[in-house]
């Protein structure tokens, strides 16, 4: 049954920022969903409100023990004016798993959907339509309660903002650097890998920064026990195409499992293309690289969309891949994706959700 959202306007709308120069998370819109949790009242005061900063007690539960989890998805507007999010309930199932592995409340499904379609309704004019941008939504909950017991909180705020973006990485659809983590780890199996919570970004950074100051952009993960199986790249489940064959190591409960990288599997499959999700190691990977199987490489993500891997950097090896352009495959899945995502390519899969 769907519940009634409060809806205030804002009386003192923003001005909308350069749609060839949006960048990825820096402008919000006018509006944000909200709505508050209590034990034994459950999820209550759902209401779209103007876009404000929050006032937060400083013993907050997610301050001190970072209860807190996140989604991304994306609303495009297509040529003859729809306005599409790309399977939305796969986001509500996946933040339900990360609620359930961060002892938080879970959510329903119905009441998200609901929250989310209102809210992009309200910031339709919101959505940019040159190439290659989006309007990216960031639905999160963190612990509210002032309290400073370890124990899971019984408060809770969940919240929608959204944001119009461009390509995440600078790069955009060209390749990007990869350096191969060898000291850190990202997670290990019994703990939040697969959760989308805010401490595996946050446990992430170092590494991030180190990769940063050898010139790469972005950090690829191996298995947090024997440093030797891949697992993910900082913001993306990755991909190899290896001697025609497509390969991206199976979810093994550290990985998170990508709305993108479920749709590249799913795409690969219908067009025939040999696709496997297995475990592969380094190793392989280098041998493949030094004896010319290693045909393209790329990184799948809502914010990153398809972003070949042109470099990857593993201890003292350097492997260059595609001699460091986009391959073929890379770029057909990407306009395939931002195409249906769009509504410029017909949907056949049933994957986007038009706002009415
Ligand atoms: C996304 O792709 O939506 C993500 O959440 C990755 C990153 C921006 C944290």
């Amino acid at each position: 049954m769907s519940r009634q959202i409060k809806i205030e306007k804002t009386s003192t709308p923003k001005e909308k920022p350069d749609q060839r120069n949006l960048g990825f998370g820096i402008h919000f819109t006018d509006h944000m969903f909200i709505m508050e949790y209590e034990t034994g009242k459950g999820w209550h005061n759902e209401r779209i409100v103007p876009y404000a900063p929050l006032s937060l007690d400083p013993a907050a539960m997610v301050f001190h023990y970072g209860q807190a989890v996140f989604e991304g998805l994306k609303a495009y507007k297509a040529a003859d004016g729809r306005v599409l999010l790309f399977r939305p309930q796969k986001n509500v199932q996946r933040m339900n798993i990360s609620n359930d592995r961060l002892s938080m409340p879970p959510i329903d499904e119905e009441l998200f959907l609901d929250a989310l379609q209102q809210l992009v309704q309200v910031e339709k004019d919101w959505i940019p339509v040159e190439e290659g941008t989006s309007l990216y939504v960031r639905p999160f909950i963190i612990a509210t309660e002032p309290f400073l017991g370890v124990r899971s909180a019984d408060h809770y705020t969940f919240m929608i903002i959204l944001s119009p973006v461009g390509a995440y990485y600078p790069e955009g659809i060209n390749p990007v650097k990869i350096n191969v983590e060898n000291k850190y780890v990202r997670a290990v199996s019994g703990g939040t890998g697969y959760a989308k919570t805010s401490g595996n970004y946050a446990a992430s950074l170092k590494a991030q920064v180190e990769a940063k100051d050898k010139g790469y952009t972005q950090v690829l993960w191996l298995d947090g026990v024997e440093k030797k199986y891949i697992e993910e790249v900082g913001s993306m489940n990755v991909f190899f195409k290896i001697n025609g064959e497509v390969i991206t190591p199976a979810l093994n409960g550290s990985i998170l499992e990508g709305v993108t990288r479920s749709s590249t599997i799913e795409l690969l499959k219908a067009w025939g293309v040999p696709v496997s999700e297995k475990r592969i190691s380094m190793e392989e990977l280098l041998e493949a690289s030094n004896n010319g199987t290693l045909e393209e490489a790329f990184g799948t993500g809502t914010a990153a969309v398809i972003s070949p891997i042109g470099e990857l950097r593993w201890e003292d090896h350097v492997m260059v891949i595609n001699q460091g352009v986009t391959g073929e495959l890379s770029r057909k899945i990407y306009d395939t994706i931002t195409g249906i995502q769009s509504g410029k390519i017909e949907d056949t899969f049933g994957w986007t959700v038009e706002v009415k």
